[in-house]
This record gives structure tokens, C-alpha cells and sequence, in this order.
């Protein structure tokens, strides 16, 4: 399998990350006889400071010619009184749009060896498994008007949808459900605004044509809470833009740390890779920072956009036995010291790589 991928590790802990996700990618290419070729652009606020915009012209193009991008994160506190089409994010919006994916899948998986790391107890998150479906290129973030006007102390932003904008993501997760445990969520506040009335009617209408698909809807606000009260009883999980940028985050507290959530987004031109999290300004450089939603990330670059389901799971299965194995990052650790290894973000990347291989090698033999 040749799988051409665009680096785009940006700032903060992006490059600690995105390293590590690399090196269990070339693993895997090696144990496998694939052949995978990196390439590294600049975004965000290290493109800014070397290039004098977030997203250049030669990491766009670039990336539309890959077969996948890998991206670590953007942002840092020294652009933070930059409005906001100058700042590192905006390279990241623009980078979405261009490649037009719309469906951002971030699966919120509760590892159980990680269940004593989440302030909510054990019996409520154990088996929690909730794929996320986040709309990326509508809502809030795209639709105009959208201004801060100074003199008049005023500003504003659109939250805009169009139908077809609702049913191409609502199908896309309707397509997953049927792959899943068939009961779809649908996020909304139909209870105020238009748009999401829009969005409830137009969920309705795509499922019909998905009768083994149970749906329900919630409301954003309660949905919040229901996900920290029973977060088993959800399995797909669609939402608009800004609603599933937040209930993705709160997911972070199911399975024990924001560093622990991949995503894949799907749907465009070429596929767009990046774990959750952001550059975490406030541990960068100091090789604390968990690897390991980087790492999930690559195994969903292997699923959906190489066709390698094996080589997906077996990253995945991988993380699990060093979870098992008692294997931490700090963000991994509340409390606990018994059977516990602390280890840094490259140490961890090493764990992973070397249990890989033993796994495939194993297969193979
Ligand atoms: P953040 O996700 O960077 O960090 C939130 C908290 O989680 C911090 O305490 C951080 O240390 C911790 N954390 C995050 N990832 C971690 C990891 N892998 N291992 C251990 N701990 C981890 O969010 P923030 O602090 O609100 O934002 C910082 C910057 O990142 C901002 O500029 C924001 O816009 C940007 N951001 C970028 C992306 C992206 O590029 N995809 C996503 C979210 C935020
Ligand atoms: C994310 C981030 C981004 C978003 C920001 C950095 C633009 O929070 O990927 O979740 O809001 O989509
Ligand atoms: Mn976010």
C-alpha cells in the first residue's frame, strides 16, 4: 500500500505529537512492506512567524496532492490579541475548507485501564464507546456576517446551515450507526433557534431512509449532562460545529484525558487527520504531553484513507496493552502509583512502536 501523507505538526506539543504518530506509522510500513511517504509543511503560528500567513501557499498545495494530512495543533499564546483571520487557528479553518472534508469523526472510546484516571466512577463510564459526528465546515465558524465592530461596540457571527449542509453529515453518520450499534443522536437547541429546527427536520427526513436506525434528539445543554451521566447509552453521536467542538472536549473527562482523542474528518477532497487536542501551550517542550490520541490518529489514517483495517486495530490493541501494561503519561496519573511507569511523550511513543511490532510480528508468524 503507498499512502503519500502531509506533516503539518504547527505548534505547542503539534510536534511531540505528530513524531511520535510518524514513527508508529514508518513502523508499520516497515513491518508491513508498505510504503509511506512523509512530507512536512508549516501551519499555524510557526508558518506565521517564518511565512507571514498561518496556512502558506506551499502547505496547501502540498496537502491537496497527499493522500492524507497529519496535522498536530495550532495556536499559541503570543497571537491571542490577533483578531481572528490572522491568527494560527484561522490556517486551520482555512485548511478544512480547502479540503473540504465535513464530517469529523472523534471517537470517544473509555479504555477501561484508564477508568480510575476519570473523576467520574468506574461503573459509569466502563463500556462507554461514543463516536462523535461533528459537521466542520458550517455553523458559527463559516457563515457570514460576522464583524467586531469598534466604534459602535458591537459584533456578531452567523450560525448558518443549509439543508443539504444538515443531510450530507447526517448521512454520513446514519452510515455509521448501521455499522455500529444502529441508535443515532442527534445535538441540537431546536428549542431556540431556526437552525437548529432546520437541523432536527432535515435528521428526520435522511432517516428514513435508515429504518434499522433508532433516533433520538437532544438538546445541547442536556446532552452535556446526559454524556457525564450515562455516557453508555450513546453510540453515534451528530452534531453542528460549535456543539460538537465542546462535547467532543467534555468527552475527554469519559476516557480520562483530552490527550487520549483522535479524529478523522472525511467526506472532501482529501482526508484531514488531527488528534482533539491543542498545542497545550502550558506543557509544550517539556515532553509531558500524551502522544497517544496522536497515535489513535494514525491508526484512523490507516482505516479510512489506506483501507488497512488490520494494521489500524492493531495500533489500537497496541495502546490498550500498554495502558494495561501500567504505562502513563502525567495526564494518565490521578493519584495512582501502584503498578504505574511514568513516561515521557517520546518513551511513550517508543512503548507503542515496540508492542506493535511485537503484535505484527506475531500475526505474521
Ligand atoms: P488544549 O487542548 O491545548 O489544552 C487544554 C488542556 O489540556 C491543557 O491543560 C493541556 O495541557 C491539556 N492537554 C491537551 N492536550 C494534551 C496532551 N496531548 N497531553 C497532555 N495534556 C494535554 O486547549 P487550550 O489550552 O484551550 O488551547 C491552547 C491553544 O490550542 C489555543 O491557541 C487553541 O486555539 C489551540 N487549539 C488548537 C487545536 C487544533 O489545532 N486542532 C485544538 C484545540 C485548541
Ligand atoms: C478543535 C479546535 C479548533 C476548532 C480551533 C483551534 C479552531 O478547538 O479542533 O477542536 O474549534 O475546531
Ligand atoms: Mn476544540
Amino acid at each position: 500500500m503507498k499512502l503519500n501523507i502531509l506533516v503539518t505538526a504547527g505548534d505547542g506539543i503539534g510536534p511531540e505529537v505528530t513524531n511520535e504518530a510518524v514513527s508508529v506509522l514508518k513502523e508499520i510500513a516497515a513491518l508491513g512492506g508498505h510504503d509511506f511517504a512523509f512530507m512536512e509543511k508549516r501551519i499555524g503560528g510557526v508558518a506565521i512567524v517564518q511565512d507571514g500567513t498561518p496556512l502558506p501557499d506551499g502547505t496547501l498545495d502540498a496537502a491537496l496532492a497527499s493522500d492524507a494530512v497529519l496535522l498536530g495543533a495550532v495556536g499559541g499564546n503570543e497571537f491571542n490579541s490577533l483578531p481572528p483571520s490572522k491568527r494560527p487557528e484561522a490556517g486551520l479553518l482555512r485548511i478544512r475548507a480547502e479540503l473540504g472534508g465535513f464530517a469529523n469523526l472523534r471517537p470517544a472510546f473509555a479504555f477501561k485501564e484508564l477508568a480510575i484516571n476519570s473523576p467520574l466512577r468506574a461503573e459509569i463510564i466502563d463500556g462507554a464507546d461514543i463516536l462523535f459526528v461533528r459537521e466542520l465546515l458550517g455553523g458559527l465558524y463559516f457563515g457570514q456576517p460576522r464583524a467586531w465592530d469598534r466604534e459602535s461596540g458591537e459584533s456578531w457571527n452567523t450560525m448558518r446551515y443549509t439543508r443539504s449542509e444538515v443531510a450530507r453529515v447526517a448521512r454520513i453518520a446514519f452510515q455509521l450507526a448501521q455499522k455500529r450499534r444502529r441508535k443515532l443522536t442527534s445535538v441540537d437547541k431546536a428549542n431556540v433557534l431556526e437552525v437548529s429546527q432546520l437541523w432536527r427536520a432535515t435528521v428526520n427526513e435522511v432517516a428514513a431512509e435508515f429504518p434499522d436506525v433508532t433516533v433520538e434528539h437532544q438538546y445541547v445543554d442536556a446532552m452535556a449532562m446526559h454524556l457525564m451521566n450515562r455516557p453508555r447509552d450513546f453510540d453515534v453521536v451528530v452534531t453542528e460545529n460549535l456543539f460538537g467542538d465542546i462535547l467532543s472536549d467534555e468527552s475527554g473527562v469519559i476516557t480520562g484525558s483530552l490527550g487520549m482523542l483522535p479524529s478523522a474528518t472525511i467526506g472532501g477532497k482529501v482526508n484531514l487527520f488531527e488528534p482533539v487536542h491543542g498545542s497545550a501551550p502550558d506543557i509544550a517542550g517539556k515532553g509531558l504531553a500524551n502522544p497517544l490520541g496522536a497515535i489513535l490518529t494514525g491508526a484512523l489514517i490507516l482505516r479510512h484513507s489506506g483501507g488497512l483495517e488490520t494494521e489500524a486495530a492493531a495500533i489500537e490493541s497496541a495502546v490498550r496493552k500498554v495502558l494495561k501494561q501500567g504505562f502513563r503519561t502525567p495526564d494518565l496519573v490521578r493519584g495512582q502509583t501502584e503498578g504505574i511507569t511514568a513516561l515521557s511523550t517520546k518513551e511513550m511513543g517508543a512503548k507503542v512502536r515496540e508492542t506493535v511490532k511485537e503484535q505484527l510480528s506475531a500475526v505474521g508468524s
